[in-house]
Order: structure tokens, then sequence, then C-alpha cells
């Protein structure tokens, strides 16, 4: 089965073709950074011209990439929500036309499901597991139970992690995308304990009993210290330590909420696989800092870890591509009155703004 995936939910211009066999045989990712790059942050509007402008060309390399032709498709997924709806319905439009003049199956995916099925393309990694799901727009702790069935266990009471490291590195004069940018400043903090001692962060939601995250309090702080150094352009060695600083507090924060994962993961799942497995996945899993804390806390507790390589962390067609792949194999497929969906839980039991406890 071969399928074609198309992502357009945010800044990433991106198609892919992936076979059932977990092939990945192309991956067509264009970044649109440079137009967002001004701004500090991903402008909607200019998101979705850019898709526009884009979207052919990028879908055609996917295809040639691959060496295969439009006729040898098995069907076409895109991402349908959540995000910006703009490039969602430039994604989905596209692939619907394609569903329809080829007459094979159109997948409406759900990007975060894309993100999450990731380690089952890459590692073929078995239901159920835990996921730490850590991107610009969504951090949230889910169990995958099985496919399309992810039981939520916490989310975001305010900001998400990669939204915290965006606007962090831009009260600290670092560009966008943050989260890269602090982990390549952070390198250059040559006194770690030093580093902490003079920016002190709060840990939001730390000895709480539940799995949700707060990240309002920790940016804040990063705001108090940026302002109280020295005024004009801040000097390196500070945004050195600053940003290491502030790395390490986030990588503790989601191994803290983790922790209490964990815990009512094996409690309640551990009897139902041989090897559990805690995934992690969105573009901030990319961090070597949260990835090696991740990995101390899941093998102090016996399970083990899974991120995707760098260049399946951030948004990208295969992991659609794959998620569709997933549900033709299970006899699903979507209609061409499928609606494109700026929000949508992958759980729909959980209440949208969480529980305070
Ligand atoms: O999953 P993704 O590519 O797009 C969304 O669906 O949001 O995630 C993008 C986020 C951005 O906030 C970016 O700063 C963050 O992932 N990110 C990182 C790193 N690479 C990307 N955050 C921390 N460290 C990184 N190395
Ligand atoms: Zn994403």
């Amino acid at each position: 089965m071969i399928v074609l995936g198309i992502e357009t939910s945010c800044d990433e211009t991106a198609a892919a073709i992936v076979t059932d066999n977990r092939e990945i045989r192309s991956n067509v990712v264009l970044s649109q950074l440079e137009e967002h790059a001004v701004y500090g942050g991903v402008v909607p509007e200019i998101a979705a011209r850019a898709h526009i402008d884009h979207i052919d060309k990028v879908i055609k390399a996917a295809i040639d990439d691959a060496r295969i032709s439009f006729d040898d498709l098995n069907g076409v997924a895109a991402t349908c929500g959540p995000g910006l709806i703009g490039g969602v319905m430039i994604g989905m439009m596209s692939a619907k036309a394609i569903s329809s003049v080829l007459n094979i199956p159109f997948i409406g995916v759900n990007h975060l499901e894309g993100h999450l099925l990731t380690a089952r393309l890459t590692d073929n990694i078995t239901f159920p597991y835990l996921v730490l799901l850590i991107s610009g727009g969504h951090t949230q702790i889910l169990v995958a139970e099985s496919l399309g069935k992810y039981k939520r266990l916490g989310t975001t009471l305010d900001d998400a992690a990669g939204e915290c490291f965006d606007k962090s590195a831009k009260m600290m004069g670092l560009p966008y995308p943050g989260g890269p940018n602090i982990e390549k400043i952070a390198k250059e903090c040559n006194k770690p304990d030093h580093a902490i001692k003079r920016f002190p962060l709060p840990s939001p939601m730390k000895g709480r009993k539940n799995c949700n995250f707060s990240f309002s309090g920790l940016k804040t702080a990063v705001r108090i210290h940026v302002d109280k150094l020295p005024d004009g352009d801040l000097n390196r060695n500070d945004i050195a330590d600053l940003s290491y600083a502030f790395q390490l507090k986030t990588a503790e924060i989601l191994a803290d909420r983790c922790k209490n994962a964990i815990k009512l993961f094996l409690d309640n799942y551990g009897n139902h696989t041989n090897s559990p497995t805690l995934v992690i996945c969105g573009g901030v899993s990319a961090n070597k800092t949260i990835f090696k804390k991740l990995e101390d806390l899941a093998l102090n507790n016996k399970m083990q870890i899974c991120a995707p390589p760098l260049y399946l962390s951030g948004d990208n067609g295969a992991m659609i591509a794959w998620a569709g792949i997933e549900r033709l194999k299970s006899g699903q497929k979507d209609s061409m009155d499928f609606k494109a969906r700026p929000r949508w839980s992958l759980d729909p039991k959980a209440p949208s703004k969480p529980m305070q406890t």
C-alpha cells in the first residue's frame, strides 16, 4: 500500500510517500521560517498564502523523490485539524482533489494523532503506550490504547511547552523558532551551577498529584530576569546562562508531571503490555536535555523510551501518511464532506478545561 500524506496545519508545507511496510519513500518539508521570522512567530494569513504558493510543487516533489507516479497511490491522507484553519483547508482540499481525480480513498487525519503514531512507523511500538506530546501548540500526556482510542491523562492549563520556548526566546532576542535556538545557545553556558543560581525559575504544578502542566509562570519569570538585565542588547553570556536554566527547568517540569503519568500507566495498563513504553513526540521532543531527563525517568521505572528521529519530530507529511495507512488498513476512510477542524481533541471525553487540582 502506497499513501501520500499532506501536512499544512502550521508553518510547514509538507508531503511524503510512505508504504505499509514502513518505508518512507520521500519526505518533503518546506519550512516558512523566513516568512515568519521577522514577526517572531507564525502569522496565520502569511502561512495560508505560503501554503497556496507551494503545495503543488511540494506534492509533485514527494511523488518524484519516491520515483512513483500518481497512479501508484492507494490513498491520500491530509491533516484536517487541529491547526491554523487557512492552512488546514489548503492541504485538505488538495488531498480531496487528488482523491476524486484518481478515485482513491481520502483520509482526514488529526495532526496530533500523526505525531503520536510516528513511534509505530519508526519503531513498531505496540498499543498500549504512554505518550508525552510536546509541540508548539500542545502539551499533553495520553495513553494510546488502540488506533483512534486515546485517553488524555493531562494537558496544559495555559501555554504549550513549545510556545513557552518560542516566547522566552523572543524575550531574550533569539530568533524564531525559539526551541532550537535556546538549545543551541544553552550549550555555550560554561558554568551551569552558577547559571541556575543566577536565574532561579519556578516549578509550576510541582508536587500536584495530577498530570497537568502550566508554563505561563515560567515564561513570566524569564521576562522578569530579562528586565533586570542591563538595558540594550543582551550580553551573549547572559542569554546562554538564562537559556541553560530555562531549558533545564522545562525538562524538570515535564519529568515531574510524567512521573505521575507513569505511575498511572503502570497501575492501569502494566498488565496489558510486555514492554511498557514512553513515547515522546512533537517538535520539542527534539531537545536533547529534555530527552535525557525523560529517558532517566523511564529507565528508573523500567520503561523503554522512544522518540522519533529529528527529521520526524517536527511537522512532516510522513506522519500523516502513516496515520492514513493505519486507518486504511483498519478499513476506515473519509468522505468528501469531511470538515476541517481548527480544534480537534484526541480524547472526546476529556474536558476542554482541565480541573486545577
Ligand atoms: O510539532 P511542531 O513542529 O509543530 C506544532 O505542531 O506545533 O513543534 C514546533 C515547536 C516549536 O515551538 C519549536 O520551538 C519547538 O517545537 N522545538 C523545540 C526544538 N525544536 C523544535 N523546542 C525545544 N528544543 C528543540 N530542539
Ligand atoms: Zn506538530
